[in-house]
């Protein structure tokens, strides 16, 4: 029996791999490289494909006897999603539909789907709880809660288990460096100030000086992708023991701001950079922090690595991918 890992070759995905390896688990990553890097795809089978090739998925499921599905696919740039919805509905939901309809045929029913903190859109009370309103404000966050709610059908309708984890900012990399952040275009803020603390960028941003904070820059809740990579285990570890559908958020609970987070990079990194205050993006929430007390308690999961552990796990493996280009 072998777990199906759709974009494993990405970033979150790739560190998933690596721990489900660690634990004895077979995967087959699949990845059609448009985001990801065969390089990270190090662990278990790796067969490029795009989700929305119902053939070759049908005949992975079958040659493979594949038991559950985690499902890190997507397009996951905001801008880009107001600009092109089209784009991001047609891989984030359809291409989803597609993954979903193989799973359904060859009767595997077990799938671990990653959401976002953008579900929440403007959230109405800080920490978040799930059951807390979903209104997401751009398409990517639509297309996210709309898989949400069609897998809450297929459980109805067919039997389809699923955990949904809303993750809130994922950051940090493999602390062997091995795999990291390495998107393309990166719009994550951690590597971005590290690119300004290597003199790749010039400076670094801060959109919205100005918002009713503790120093007037947003706060995020960052949670090193080591700490996503176990809720996977622990979650798929709970649908192959027959838990029932359900849905978790997947952030710290702490609250850094924008200013909190370039201090710390340049306290680990011991470079001084640039800092540029521009105006407000629009649609950025002042505060974005999770309750994750249900994960902590129905999943026994806590996350362990903190903003400097993050930072320095980052910075190793930025120093790497930078040497390279
Ligand atoms: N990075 C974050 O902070 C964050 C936060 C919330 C949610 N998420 C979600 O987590 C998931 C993984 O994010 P990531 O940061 O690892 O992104 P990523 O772009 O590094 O990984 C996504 C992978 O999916 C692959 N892919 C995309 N469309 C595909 C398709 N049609 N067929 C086959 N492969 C396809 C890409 O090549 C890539 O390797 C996404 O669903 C994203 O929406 C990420």
């Amino acid at each position: 029996m072998s777990i199906l890992v759709a974009g494993g070759a990405g970033y979150i995905g790739s560190h998933v791999c690596k721990m489900l390896n660690q634990k004895g688990f077979d995967i087959v990553v699949y990845d059609n490289l448009s985001h990801g890097y065969k390089e990270f795809a190090k662990w278990g089978e790796f067969i490029p494909g795009d989700i929305s090739d119902e053939k070759l998925l049908e005949n992975i499921f079958k040659y493979y006897n594949i038991e559950a599905v985690m499902h890190f696919c997507a397009y996951i740039e905001v801008g880009e999603s107001v600009i092109n919805p089209q784009k991001y509905y047609i891989n984030n939901v359809s291409n989803t539909i597609t993954l979903l309809k193989v799973m359904l045929k060859n009767n595997v029913n077990k799938f671990i789907f990653s959401s976002t903190a953008a579900v929440y859109g403007m959230p109405e009370r800080i920490p978040i709880k799930e059951d807390d309103p979903k209104n997401p404000i751009n398409p990517y966050g639509r297309s996210k809660w709309m898989v949400e709610q069609i897998l809450e059908d297929y459980d109805k309708s067919y039997g389809l288990k699923s955990i949904r984890f809303r993750y809130f900012n994922a950051a940090g990399a493999d602390e062997d460096a091995e795999i990291g952040e390495a998107h393309n275009p990166e719009t994550h803020l951690i590597p971005l100030i590290l690119d300004a603390a290597l003199g790749i960028r010039e400076d670094i941003k801060i959109f919205g000086t100005n918002y009713d904070t503790k120093d007037g820059t947003c706060i995020r809740d960052f949670i090193h992708v080591n700490d996503l990579a176990d809720a996977h285990i622990k979650g798929l570890e709970y649908l192959l023991d027959g838990g029932e559908t359900d849905y978790f958020n997947l952030g710290s609970g702490e609250g850094y701001s924008v200013r909190e987070v370039i201090e710390t990079v340049k306290r680990v990194t011991k470079k001084d950079f640039k800092v540029v205050e521009t105006e407000r993006r629009p649609g950025d929430p002042p505060y974005l922090i999770a309750d994750s007390e249900k994960a902590r308690s129905k999943l026994n999961w806590s996350p362990k690595y903190s903003l400097e552990e993050i930072i320095k796990t980052a910075l190793k493996w930025h120093i790497k991918l930078r040497g390279k280009s």
